[in-house]
């Protein structure tokens, strides 16, 4: 029983790692899109293109990412008992941040889509720090657990 728990554990971790993978990927490139996308001419067929870029972004690669990420990542703290951990608690509060800039991207795509340009490409640019410092927050939280 001890066995089939840990190789369990093991392969729903890989599974989570590889998810992460993807989600940070399509969270670094959908505002990449974004800074090209306001090149663009508005109502020209290159605006349009990089609409359907980002709607294909979020509907293949991001949002089911996010969602594999989420179920992986609470089953192996299931199969761990790691629940009243220090590190676990802090971690999911980085990845609640995570999530909610994955929403305001979404967002953001749609408003595009409506011909909205809200922010700078400077801005877009800056914003694109986000992930990076999550991410890295969230993996020394995983791997050091400094409490
Ligand atoms: C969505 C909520 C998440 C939950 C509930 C969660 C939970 C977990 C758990 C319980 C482990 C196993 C830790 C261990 O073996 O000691 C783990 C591993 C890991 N997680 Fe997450 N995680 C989440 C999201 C993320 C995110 C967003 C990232 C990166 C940005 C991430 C990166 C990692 C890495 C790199 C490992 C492997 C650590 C190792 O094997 O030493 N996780 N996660």
């Amino acid at each position: 029983m001890e066995q089939i728990l840990s190789t369990t554990y093991l392969w729903l971790k890989a599974g989570h790692v590889i998810f992460v993978i993807f989600w940070m990927a399509g969270l670094f490139m959908l505002p990449r899109y974004f800074v090209y996308h306001q090149e663009s001419e508005p109502g020209s067929a290159e605006e349009q293109r990089w609409i359907d870029r980002e709607a294909k972004l979020r509907k293949i690669i991001l949002t089911p990412s996010m969602i594999a990420v989420w179920v992986l990542g609470l089953l192996t703290a299931s199969a761990i008992g790691a629940w009243s951990e220090g590190w676990l608690h802090a971690k999911l509060l980085f990845v609640l941040g995570l999530s909610g800039y994955h929403g305001w991207l979404v967002a953001y795509s749609k408003k595009l889509a409506r011909g909205e340009r809200p922010l700078t490409g400077k801005k877009l640019r800056l914003l694109n720090e986000v992930p990076g410092l999550a991410a890295a927050v969230i993996v020394i939280l995983v791997v050091v657990k400094p409490f």
